[in-house]
């Protein structure tokens, strides 16, 4: 149970999260707040949450997998009103969680780039961003109150409950991201890199970077200015803005 109220008496954002959908089951939070857009059911700034996702979606197609009533599923939908929101969006989401999770329980994740949210190395939520026409759907996936997690991604995932062995309150954790979310939007796109940065983990580190289903040792080197990822793949600097970094 999602107790509405609890969260609303911790979000303290102007337009985000007012309005929220709160439903038991539904195939994908993401394809629902879509369907409510079309219908003209939905506006800026408006959330849904459901407590299962029958057909959870990850980046990169992936399969995206939650506990019923533990983990934190949902969407928001955003009106594309600003030329440098494609450039914020992916960093800004990332941030915001890292520390919404912070500020409620003083766990310091880190950031795996583009914006998977890990902790010693493994996955603790992800992100997934989609367009649709003048809109942006932001997908977050947060594994909050598990204690056994799907067996075919059990080695490289973690839950909060499982760092702190004990039970965590979703309705705060989640009206705190949005709060640090709101606020990071009026961010320069320069600061929100910076920060970016700082929480990542593999800065000047070497990595292995995934892309079609090729793996290619190389250093990460930091983001440009677009927030795009600089590596070097032996003496070559080279950008990438798709793809996946395995540690
Ligand atoms: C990833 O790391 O691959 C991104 C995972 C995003 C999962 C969330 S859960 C809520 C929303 N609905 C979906 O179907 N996916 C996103």
């Amino acid at each position: 149970m999602f107790f509405i109220p609890l969260f609303s008496s911790n979000l303290v954002t102007k337009k985000i999260g007012h309005r929220i959908e709160y439903l038991r089951s539904v195939d994908s939070t993401n394809t629902e707040i879509y369907r409510m857009l079309q219908n003209n059911e939905i506006q800026p700034g408006d959330i849904i949450l459901a407590e299962t996702q029958t057909n959870g979606r990850g980046r990169r197609d992936n399969q995206w997998y939650s506990n019923p009533g533990e983990s934190i599923t949902c969407s928001m939908i955003l009106e594309d009103n600003d030329s440098l929101l494609i450039k914020k969006l992916p960093l800004i989401s990332g941030i915001s969680i890292i520390k919404g999770i912070k500020q409620l329980t003083n766990i310091e994740c880190d950031l795996k780039w583009p914006n998977d949210i890990i902790y010693n190395a493994k996955k603790l939520g992800g992100i997934l961003i989609e367009k649709k026409g003048n809109y942006f759907i932001i997908g977050i996936g947060l594994n909050v109150n598990e204690l056994t997690l799907e067996k075919s991604i059990k080695e490289s995932t973690l839950s909060l409950r499982l760092i702190l062995n004990r039970s965590i309150q979703r309705e705060p954790l989640l009206a705190f991201i949005l709060n640090h979310f709101e606020n990071s939007l009026n961010q320069s796109l320069e600061a929100i890199i910076k920060e970016w940065e700082s929480f990542c983990a593999h800065m000047h580190t070497s990595i292995n970077f995934r892309q079609s289903n090729k793996l290619i040792s190389a250093k990460f080197l930091g983001l440009n200015q677009s927030g795009e990822a600089n590596i070097k793949i032996g003496t070559e600097k080279k950008v990438i803005s798709s793809g996946a970094i395995e540690l």
